[in-house]
C-alpha cells in the first residue's frame, strides 16, 4: 500500500480518488482534519476496503512510526500542509509547524522506517514530496518560466515555510541517501477546491450576489492546471522517478486573475444566468495582497521529455468541468461554508479598502 498525507484536503482528496480509480494498490490516508480537510471529499470511497483513512498529525512521531511499522508501506505522498497564502499572512506559526516541523518529522519517521527495509523492498521505497512553484519567487512579465534549478526566492510565509520543506526533503536524500522525488506544481483547479482560493471562492459569491474580490490590478498572473492533471503527474514521478530528482509541473496556461473571473461569469451567465445580469457586474478591485507575488510560470519540459507527462486537460475544458462541478455540489459547498469559513472572510477581507 502507499501512505498519502493531507488526503482529506483538495488535492489530496483528488489524488485519494484517481489513485482507487485507476489502481488496486490500498491507500492509508493520514490527514489531521484541518479547517481544509473535509471526509466529505471521500465520501465516495467510504465503504471501499482499500481506503484506510486515520484522523492524525504529521508532527506526531510516535503515531507515525506506528502507522508505518503496522501497515508497510512502499511509498509515501505527502500532501499535508497549510496551504493558503492569505492565511499565511494573518498567523504564520501554523505554517511553520506543519509544513516545516510536520516534513522534517515525516522524514525522519520514513528514514527509520526505510532503513529496517531490506532488499527491493529498500531499493524500491519512494518519499515524494508535493511542493509548489511559489518557492521561486515572482517573475518579471518576460523572464523565462521557472525550471528546476531556478534560484528559490519565497516571498511569503507561506512560499517560505515550503522551500523550507524542499530543503529537507533535498538534504534527507545527500545526507541519508533516503529515495525522495519532489514536484514543484503551479496553480491547481477543480472539484473540492476550498472556497477561500481565488476561483472556488468567485463561483461561491457570484452566485451568492456577493461581491468578487480582486486583489490590486488583477493583472497577477498565474499558471492553472486542472487537478486530476496534477495527480496523473505525482502518479508518473512515483512510477518513474529518479530519486532526488525534483520535476516541475504546470498547464502552459498563464492567465490573469482578472481574466480568469471574467471567464468564471461568462460561464456562470452561460450556465445560470442571473436575472439581475452578467455575474461581472459583481467585479470588486480590493486593497493588494501584501508581499503579493506578481508572476509565476512553469516549464514543464523536464516531466514530459523525462517521464513523458504532459497536461490532458486545456483551460478550457478545465474550467468548464469545474463550474459544473460547482453548480451540481451546491450542498458540498453550503456545508464548507460553516462558521468558521464566515470569520476566515471577516478577518480577509474586511480590513481591506475597496
Ligand atoms: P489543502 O489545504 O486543501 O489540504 C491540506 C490537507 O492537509 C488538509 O486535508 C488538512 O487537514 C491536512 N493537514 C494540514 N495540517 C496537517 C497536519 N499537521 N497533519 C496532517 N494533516 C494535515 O491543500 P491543497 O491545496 O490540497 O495542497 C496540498 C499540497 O499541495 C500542499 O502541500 C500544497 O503546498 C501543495 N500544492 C498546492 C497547490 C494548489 O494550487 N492548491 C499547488 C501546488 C502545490
Ligand atoms: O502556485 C501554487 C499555489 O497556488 C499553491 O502552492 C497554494 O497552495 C495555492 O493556494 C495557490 O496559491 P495562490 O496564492 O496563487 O492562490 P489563491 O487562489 O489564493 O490566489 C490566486 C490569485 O488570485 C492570487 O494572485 C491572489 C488572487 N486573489 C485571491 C483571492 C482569494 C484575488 O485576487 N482575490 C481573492 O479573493
Amino acid at each position: 500500500m502507499i501512505l498519502v498525507t493531507g488526503g482529506a484536503g483538495f488535492i489530496g482528496a483528488n489524488f485519494v480518488l484517481d489513485w482507487l480509480r485507476t489502481s488496486d494498490e490500498p491507500v492509508l490516508n493520514l490527514d489531521a482534519l484541518t479547517y481544509a480537510g473535509n471526509l466529505e471529499n471521500l465520501a465516495s470511497v467510504a465503504g471501499d476496503a482499500r481506503h484506510v483513512f486515520v484522523q492524525g498529525d504529521i508532527c506526531d512521531r510516535a503515531l507515525l512510526d506506528r502507522l508505518l511499522a503496522e501497515h508497510q508501506p512502499r511509498a509515501i505522498v505527502h500532501f499535508a500542509a497549510e496551504s493558503h497564502v492569505d492565511r499565511s499572512i494573518h498567523g504564520p506559526g501554523d505554517f511553520v509547524r506543519t509544513n516545516v516541523t510536520g516534513t522534517f518529522t515525516l522524514l525522519e519517521a520514513a528514514r527509520g522506517y526505510w532503513m529496517g527495509l531490506d532488499g527491493e523492498r529498500k531499493v524500491g521505497f519512494r518519499f515524494h514530496h508535493v511542493s509548489t512553484d511559489e518557492v521561486y519567487g515572482s517573475l518579471g512579465p518576460n523572464d523565462p518560466a521557472f525550471t528546476e534549478t531556478h534560484a528559490y526566492a519565497p516571498n511569503s510565509p507561506y512560499s517560505a515555510s515550503k522551500a523550507a520543506s524542499d530543503h529537507l526533503v533535498r538534504a534527507w536524500f545527500h545526507t541519508y541517501g533516503l529515495p525522495v522525488t519532489t514536484s514543484n506544481c503551479s496553480n491547481n483547479y477543480g472539484p473540492y477546491h476550498f472556497p477561500e482560493k481565488l476561483i472556488p471562492l468567485m463561483i461561491a459569491n457570484a452566485l451568492a450576489g456577493k461581491a468578487l474580490p480582486v486583489y490590486g490590478d488583477g493583472r497577477q498572473v498565474r499558471d492553472w492546471l486542472y487537478v486530476s492533471d496534477h495527480c496523473s503527474a505525482i502518479r508518473t514521478v512515483l512510477a518513474k522517478g529518479t530519486p532526488g530528482e525534483v520535476y516541475n509541473v504546470g498547464g502552459w496556461n498563464e492567465m490573469p486573475n482578472i481574466e480568469i473571473v471574467q471567464t468564471l461569469c461568462a460561464l456562470l451567465d452561460e450556465l445560470k444566468p442571473d436575472p439581475q445580469g452578467s455575474y461581472a457586474r459583481l467585479i470588486t478591485y480590493v486593497a493588494d495582497r501584501p508581499g503579493h507575488d506578481r508572476r509565476y510560470a512553469i516549464d514543464a519540459r523536464k516531466i514530459e521529455r523525462e517521464l513523458g507527462w504532459r497536461p490532458a486537460e486545456t483551460f478550457e475544458t478545465g474550467i468548464r468541468k469545474t463550474v459544473v462541478w460547482y453548480l451540481a455540489n451546491q450542498d458540498w459547498v453550503a456545508d464548507v461554508l460553516s462558521g468558521a469559513y464566515r470569520e476566515w472572510v471577516e478577518t480577509n477581507y474586511a480590513g481591506r479598502a475597496v
